[in-house]
């Protein structure tokens, strides 16, 4: 057993929750990791009632929170926001990533959701291909291949794209924190064509947008949310396997 080290919890005192408080407090100070598996300490009660409501969005967040809690702390994606990556294991990250976003973009439109899901924070598959071109990867053909969550994805039902959409969406939040790193790492001039575009989301946009996701959520039916929370787990699960073996 070992302390959560203190680099970490200042990663998740970037993050708010929608009412401001710091996602921090989701881990007590001096809480304990166990072979790398990260123990929780108590929400505070405020947090607590709001993620035990009954809306999807709520679910949706909690289900993912621990686990995007151990994205935050692979050794990638602390690289990424300590700007100390390079452009190789960023590449090979974009590689393992274009897949899974190349088979959601697919099978939403197969079964007509792009209109449920935000499409500026979901459809990234070409700014993820221009990004590959810009950094260096001559031939995008030559990709990671399909992993475990692209090919999951390709014979997920309805409920898990919904549930897979709002994981990705939601990841284009975190993009916010993580372009200026980025742009540290690799001395870009922060604007279009620089290699960052799957990060490049405008603010306005990405709050509309999320805020309207949000609100469409909560009037889907029941049997379409409770999918919609298993795809959101199983798409969490399968970025935390990318982010752990990419670097
Ligand atoms: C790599 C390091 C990452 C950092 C520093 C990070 C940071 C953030 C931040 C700052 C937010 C916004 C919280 C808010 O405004 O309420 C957020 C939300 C979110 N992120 Fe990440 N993120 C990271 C990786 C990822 C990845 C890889 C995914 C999945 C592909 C992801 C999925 C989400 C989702 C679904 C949300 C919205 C739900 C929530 O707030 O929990 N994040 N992230």
């Amino acid at each position: 057993m070992r302390c959560l080290p203190s680099d970490l919890l200042l990663i998740c005192a970037r993050h708010r929750t929608r009412s401001g408080a710091p996602r921090s407090q989701w881990i007590a100070p001096g809480a304990e990791v166990q072979s790398g598996i990260m123990q929780p300490g108590p929400l505070p009660f405020e947090e607590r009632a709001s993620v035990r409501g009954p809306g999807l969005a709520a679910r949706l967040r909690q289900a993912i929170a621990e686990l995007h809690l151990h994205v935050e702390s692979t050794a990638l994606a602390r690289a990424i926001v300590g700007s100390s990556i390079t452009i190789e294991p960023y590449l090979a990250l974009l590689d393992r990533l274009e897949p899974v976003h190349e088979v959601l973009e697919h099978r939403l439109a197969a079964a007509t959701l792009e209109d449920l899901v935000p499409r500026p924070l979901v459809f990234r598959a070409d700014a993820l291909r221009r990004d590959r071109c810009a950094l260096g990867r001559r031939d995008l053909s030559r990709g990671a291949g399909h992993g475990s969550l692209s090919l999951w994805l390709g014979s997920a039902n309805g409920g898990h794209l919904v549930g897979a959409a709002y994981v990705i969406a939601g990841s284009a939040l975190g993009s916010a924190v993580l372009r200026p790193s980025l742009v540290k790492a690799f001395k870009t001039l922060d604007q279009p064509g620089d290699g960052l575009d799957y990060h490049r989301v405008p603010t306005a946009i990405l709050r509309e947008a999320w805020s309207a996701f949000l609100a469409r959520l909560e009037r889907l039916p029941e049997d379409l949310a409770a999918d919609a929370v298993d795809g959101a787990r199983r798409t969490m699960t399968g970025m935390l396997d990318i982010y752990s073996s990419a670097c």
